[in-house]
């Protein structure tokens, strides 16, 4: 991915976040869509937030490989428009987590759980939601599951430190319970700056809601595990949460055996 694929990327989330008024040199972001290519030539995009939310992001993704976009107009305005983007860290998305309204789940959590880690990680993991421990102390996967996931990284030989940790949610649902759809919908736009800044060389969706959310598919982790899926290109290997090895423990070794290809895949990488 160039920078100027990154670029677009960066935008169309934060249009999807509804800020369509981002100014980039006299431009707004679908005119800077509209100049790297990322619109026009008959494809039509989505104005605001999209129904259908990311999701219509990836449609757009494949219509714009199809547009063959006409880089040179804008080479100025692209510059300094990735000098713009540059300034979006994880700290930005993690003040608007722990700020944001976009569902409910904010009425009833303490706090909003951003994503925790290296912003250089080459390995992602990704979880359900923030529970109890975490929606106390603001960092994911720091109660019983959460010593589990540590575990489980260290058979691997990484540390928390090294890695970055998230959830599908930012805030805990009420009594655990699952996500609901409009939930994760108006959540996964902060998952995917978080990724999109990262760039990891793997993610490891831990449990169902991870990947099937990721992957876009009902297909449950029994089904999902033991294979190389792709988001955007990037290798994804699923596993089940360390939550459900805790009430299934026959559920260990074939954990142990996903992360264990998440490390060959990591291995084999290049790039930093
Ligand atoms: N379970 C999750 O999915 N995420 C957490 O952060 C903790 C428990
Ligand atoms: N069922 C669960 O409850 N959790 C998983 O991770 C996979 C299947």
């Amino acid at each position: 991915m160039d920078a100027k694929d990154r670029l677009r990327l960066y935008l169309e989330q934060r249009r999807d976040l509804g800020e369509g008024e981002l100014v980039l040199d006299s431009m707004s972001v679908d005119d800077v869509l509209k100049a790297i290519g990322a619109i026009g030539k008959g494809t039509v995009m989505p104005s605001s937030t999209p129904k259908g939310g990311w999701r219509e992001v990836l449609a757009a993704e494949g219509a714009v490989a199809e547009a063959s976009p006409d880089v040179g107009a804008i080479k100025v305005s692209s510059q300094s428009a990735i000098e713009v983007a540059a300034t979006e860290t994880l700290n930005t998305i993690a003040a608007e987590i722990r700020s944001c309204t976009r569902c409910p789940l904010y009425k009833t959590a303490t706090r909003g759980v951003p994503g925790s880690g290296s912003p250089t990680a080459r390995l992602v993991c990704i979880g359900e939601g923030p529970g109890a421990s975490e929606d106390e102390q603001g960092v994911p996967f720091v109660g019983a599951a959460g010593e589990l996931l540590t575990n489980i990284l260290g058979a691997v030989n990484l540390s928390r430190d090294e890695v970055f940790i998230t959830n599908v949610v930012k805030h805990r649902p009420p009594g655990n319970r699952n996500p609901a759809p409009d939930e994760i919908e108006a959540c996964m736009p902060y998952l995917l700056r978080e990724l999109d800044l990262i760039q990891p060389k793997v993610i490891v969706a831990f449990g169902n809601f991870a990947a099937q959310t990721l992957l876009n598919t009902k297909d449950g982790v029994g089904k999902l595990r033991g294979q190389v899926h792709r988001y955007r290109g990037i290798p994804v290997i699923v596993t089940y949460h360390p939550a459900a090895l805790l009430r299934n423990p026959s559920w260990k070794r074939p954990t142990w055996e996903d992360v264990q290809l998440a490390r060959r895949i990591l291995d084999s990488a290049t790039g930093p």
